[in-house]
């Protein structure tokens, strides 16, 4: 039987922390769905089009890696996909109340669906698109955080712009 993993998560944007978690589970299962939530927020940086697109982009040399978008519980999607596991990463103990949560939530949900959870590489622990977003919109370098494509969209976005970028910009 072939394993099938899904990889949640809002992806606004996708950083290098999660292209880690998500080049770790594909080594891991034979398939990962990288799984998109429509509409978790209500004023995302990235339309959920332009979020599906850079993953596609990103991953489009990896024929095991799959990017998709889900509405609705976690654990319906998973089934519908007939997925069997659920990845998240976790960076520090921070996350674990959280997601240990989510996991017990879901495990009681849908008791066949195991969740997974994955430690990204030491150097990209302390990342996180909140992070990114804060730190691109000061002026702030981001290059080595993300995939290079997500920092040529972000540079591309007006609403990510630093006020008077061109000024003090210093990346
Ligand atoms: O990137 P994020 O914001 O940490 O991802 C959170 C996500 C998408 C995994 C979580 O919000 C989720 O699963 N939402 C779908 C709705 C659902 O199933 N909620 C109950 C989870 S216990």
């Amino acid at each position: 039987m072939s394993t099938l993993a899904v990889y949640p998560g809002s992806f606004d944007p996708l950083t290098n922390g999660h292209v880690d978690i998500i080049a770790r589970g594909a080594r891991l299962f034979d398939r990962i769905i990288v799984a998109i939530l429509l509409n978790a927020e209500k004023a995302p940086l990235f339309s959920v089009a332009e979020r599906v697109d850079i993953a596609r982009e990103v991953f489009k040399g990896r024929p095991n890696v799959e990017v998709d978008t889900f509405d609705g519980l976690l654990v319906d999607y998973v089934e519908r996909r007939h997925a069997q596991v659920i990845v998240r990463g976790l960076r520090a103990v921070s996350d674990f109340e959280f997601e240990f949560q989510m996991a017990l939530m879901n495990q009681r949900l849908n008791s066949n669906i195991e969740t997974v959870f994955m430690m990204p590489a030491e150097k990209y622990t302390y990342i996180s698109s909140r992070l990114i977003k804060e730190v691109f919109s000061l002026g702030g370098r981001v290059s080595g955080l993300v995939p290079d494509l997500v920092e040529e969209r972000l540079r591309e976005k007006p609403e990510a712009q630093p006020i008077g970028a061109g000024v003090k910009d210093k990346r």
